[in-house]
C-alpha cells in the first residue's frame, strides 16, 4: 500500500477526490497526512476523513528556506512513499525537492509546458488559445518544468471566464491524479523512468 502525503494551499477539491478514491479498499494508496502553508479551507476535507493535518505557515518564517526546512522536518516524520502537491501555491526550494524527487508530484491546470506558474488558467485565456489542458508532473526545481506523467487537452469555450474554465479543468485533473497515484502504487508507472 502506497502512503501519500498531500500538500495544499486552497479549497482542496482535488484532495477531496483523492481522499474519496482512497476510501475504496481496492485502491492501492492511502492518504496518511495533509499539510498546508496556511490555514487552508481544504484541510477540513482531511479532518472529515479522519486524516491527520498540519500547517507550516509560510508567513511565520523569515525565509523560504526556513519555512521549507520545517516543512521538510514534518515530512521526514511522516515518511510518506509519495508527496502530492495538490494546489500548493508555493515554490519548494531545490534542497527539499532533491530529497524527495521523483517521489513528489504536482497537478497543474494547463497542458505543460504551456502556461506554467501560478496562473495557468488565466494565462491560457489571455493568450486566446482554443484549447488548454491538465497535467500531472514530477516536481523538479523549476516552475512546472518536471517530467510529465499524464496530461489531457481541454477545449476553451466561447464565453469562458477563469472560473468556468478552471471548473472544467479540475475534474480532468482529478481523474489524472487518481490514475497516476494508482499506477505509481501498483508499479505500472515509475516516476523515475521519466527523464
Ligand atoms: C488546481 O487546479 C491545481 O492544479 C492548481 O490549483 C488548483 C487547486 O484546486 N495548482 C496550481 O495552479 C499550481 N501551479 P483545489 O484546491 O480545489 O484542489
Amino acid at each position: 500500500m502506497l502512503s501519500v502525503a498531500v500538500l495544499i494551499s486552497g479549497t482542496g477539491s482535488n484532495l477531496r477526490a483523492l481522499l474519496e478514491a482512497a476510501e475504496d479498499p481496492g485502491y492501492p494508496a492511502r492518504i496518511v497526512a495533509v499539510g498546508a502553508d496556511r490555514d487552508a479551507a481544504g484541510l477540513a476535507h482531511a479532518e472529515e476523513f479522519g486524516i491527520p493535518t498540519f500547517v507550516v505557515p509560510f508567513r511565520d518564517f523569515a525565509s523560504r528556506e526556513e519555512w521549507a526546512a520545517e516543512l521538510g522536518r514534518r515530512l521526514d516524520d511522516i515518511r510518506p512513499d509519495l508527496i502530492v502537491l495538490s494546489g500548493l501555491m508555493r515554490l519548494l526550494p531545490a534542497s527539499l525537492v532533491a530529497k524527495w524527487q521523483p517521489r513528489i508530484i504536482n497537478t497543474h491546470p494547463a497542458y505543460l509546458p504551456e502556461f506554467p506558474g501560478a496562473h495557468g488558467v488565466r494565462d491560457a485565456l489571455a493568450a486566446g488559445v482554443e484549447q488548454t489542458g491538465a497535467s500531472v508532473i514530477v516536481v523538479d526545481d523549476g516552475v512546472d518544468t518536471g517530467p510529465i506523467l499524464a496530461q489531457e487537452r481541454i477545449p476553451v469555450l466561447p464565453g469562458d471566464a477563469e472560473d468556468t474554465l478552471h471548473e472544467r479543468i479540475k475534474p480532468v485533473e482529478r481523474r489524472l491524479l487518481i490514475d497516476v497515484v494508482r499506477r505509481i502504487a501498483t508499479g505500472e508507472l515509475d516516476p523515475s523512468a521519466h527523464p
